[in-house]
């Protein structure tokens, strides 16, 4: 099919070195390849991140090129073959973030040598909205730059205008107003992480992060990972900032992007899909709390008890991906030690709850009638995969703008209860099961909670439908971006 199909343009695509960023935008490439077949793909980073997309790709009947973008670790003062941020110091993480101006040359060289073979430049490039200098090179060359953000818009315009803006530091005031938002919407100066709290525009990471914010906000637009139904303030209040477009074409679900490849994430479960699903049919109706922090978080010791005891305490059945706490390698093995005493064998006899180690097949759990809810640190991502099935949340948000999604999900949307925020805080049993009962509820804001899930999950299946008569929101925001790149430069 590709090869009689007549190419109109090259798109090249740069992601973030980190795990997280990288996914969202191999699934955005596939998207964009689902809803034409006009456009070549080139995703261009690093050596060792070209091969892990190599075999995530190995099996994908979409055809995307890789290009390798010449880099080396250690000439950056890092440990050898580091290519992503994970399991790296903060330090280590701001000097791979400033590394990353070594691949503007690479990147200027790969798009002149497209533009010599191809006859033309590409059309655009689409880059992480972290890597701003990507926006540069574009402009330079006369091309457009289009920004993704894996994550949703009120989270993307809170974590981006707190950064670009830092009102916290303006009043001595728990709670402050940020830019961007409504003159009455108060954030709380514990909703921040702690580099930004500290921040002060002269510190490492305002250095290394607001030149590059500002850089992408003069992009030529932005496509976020959401649905206009889904959030529509935080759409509006965000265009409205950015003064740019903004596509919402999601949702985009990066696991299932990597539907077909062996590993899905390249993580090796701990529990077989078979052996996960036998134990939830077994279970009634709504009645299972799914509990997972995703595979970059994990939480205190102390609080890894708490939530043990309250799990045991709610007397409800659990699915809990559990992994070392603060402190110990996240990738680590886990240790019974960490758990109060006999606590996974009791779960065990009395078929209350199953302890997966390190990943568990997420989407397939929250599809499954028996899902009640979904304790989760609310990356953008899992808030997708819980809300797409209408799966109600609580929230533990942990790091990046994971705090302000559940603001969201729970000011805005009424789909969640927040149990706690960071690893920094202090919870006992109780309050974790007292906050799975309301959530769990039959009535009362139990069941109001549901019910909004479950109308979120429709709005976005219809957002996604391609039927011409009633294509959904995201659909036509696919066609338009489509359009736009297609469009010819303005530049
Ligand atoms: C990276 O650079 C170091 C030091 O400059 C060198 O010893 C090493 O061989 C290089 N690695 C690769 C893969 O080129």
């Amino acid at each position: 099919m590709a090869e009689t199909t007549k190419k109109n343009g090259h798109i090249v695509m740069v992601p973030l070195m980190a795990q997280g960023h990288i996914i969202p935008l191999l699934a955005l490439a596939r998207k964009i390849l689902q809803s034409t077949t006009i456009f070549t793909i080139t995703i261009a980073t690093t050596p060792l991140n070209i091969q892990h997309l190599r075999s995530a790709l190995s099996s994908s009947p979409y055809q995307i090129r890789l290009s390798e973008l010449p880099y080396n670790s250690t000439q950056h003062g890092l440990p050898p073959n580091t290519e992503t941020t994970e399991n790296l110091t903060p330090t280590q993480i701001i000097k791979l973030f400033r590394s990353t101006h070594a691949l503007e040359a690479p990147l200027r060289s790969l798009i002149s040598q497209i533009a010599e073979e191809e006859g033309h430049l590409p059309l655009c490039t689409i880059s992480d909205s972290l890597l701003g200098w990507v926006n540069n090179v574009a402009k330079s060359l006369g091309i457009r730059n289009i920004c993704l953000s894996s994550s949703g818009a009120y989270g993307t315009l809170a974590y981006f205008s707190i950064w670009a803006n830092l009102p916290h530091r303006k009043t001595h005031s728990d709670e402050f107003w940020v830019p961007g938002f409504p003159p009455n919407h108060r954030f709380h100066r514990t909703q921040l992480h702690g580099f930004l709290r500290e921040a002060d525009g002269n510190d490492d990471w305002s250095q290394c992060f607001l030149p590059q914010i500002a850089l992408s906000m003069k992009s030529d637009g932005w496509v976020c990972n959401t649905v206009e139904e889904l959030e529509p303030l935080g759409l509006q209040l965000l265009r409205d900032y950015l003064q740019l477009p903004v596509w919402a074409v999601g949702p985009i679900l990066p696991s299932s992007a990597l539907e077909g490849s062996k590993h899905r994430t390249g993580k090796e479960s701990g529990v077989t899909l078979e052996a996960c699903m036998e134990w939830m049919d077994l279970k009634n109706e709504n009645s299972v709390v799914y509990v997972s922090f995703g595979s970059q978080n994990t939480i205190s010791a102390s609080q890894m008890m708490a939530l043990a005891e309250g799990l045991e305490k709610s007397g409800r059945s659990f699915i809990w991906v559990v992994r070392p706490p603060v402190g110990f390698d996240i990738d680590g093995e886990f240790k019974e030690e960490w758990l109060p005493k006999g606590f996974e064998e009791r779960m065990r006899d009395s078929k209350k709850g199953l302890l997966v180690r390190k990943w568990a097949p997420q989407l397939e759990i929250l599809s499954h009638k028996s899902t009640g809810v979904f304790l989760s640190h609310c990356g953008w991502n899992s808030v997708l995969e819980s809300l797409s099935n209408g799966v109600p949340l609580i929230g533990w948000p942990l790091a990046a703008e994971q705090t302000y999604n559940v603001k969201m999900l729970v000011e805005e949307m009424g789909v969640a209860v927040e149990l706690t925020r960071t690893v920094e805080s202090t919870i006992c049993g109780e309050e974790v099961k007292k906050v799975i009962e309301i959530v769990m509820e039959k009535e009362g804001k139990g069941k109001k909670m549901k019910e909004k899930a479950k109308e979120i999950a429709s709005h976005m299946r219809k957002a996604i439908t391609e039927k011409r008569e009633e294509k959904g929101s995201s659909v036509r925001a696919m066609d338009d971006l489509v359009r736009t790149i297609l469009s010819p430069n303005s530049l």
